[in-house]
């Protein structure tokens, strides 16, 4: 389990266990464009402020994980306890 902080209005979102971040997101009215779903297309790309994001996904080389600058949403998740996105 984690949080994430949306930037731009301040709103935390409780993610749990079973629930991906873009789900989360998308019941909370955020909406991100998602095609894939599974980590392919790069659709649901968003920028990471703060945290550490465990990448998931199959689109970001290994050098841009590791930057820790954008994250695919639908399949990713964090190793810190809280994610700050822009969004
Ligand atoms: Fe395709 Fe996330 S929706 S990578």
């Amino acid at each position: 389990n984690y949080v994430v902080q949306l930037a731009r209005s301040g709103k935390e979102i409780q993610i749990t266990a079973g629930t991906t971040l873009l789900e989360a997101l998308e019941a909370n009215g955020i909406c991100v464009g998602a095609s894939c779903r599974e980590g392919l297309c790069g659709t649901c790309e968003v920028v990471v402020l703060e945290g550490e994001v465990d990448h998931r996904d199959s689109v970001l080389t290994d050098a841009e994980k590791a930057s820790n600058r954008t994250m695919m949403v639908c399949c990713s998740g964090s190793r810190s306890a809280r994610l700050v996105l822009d969004l």
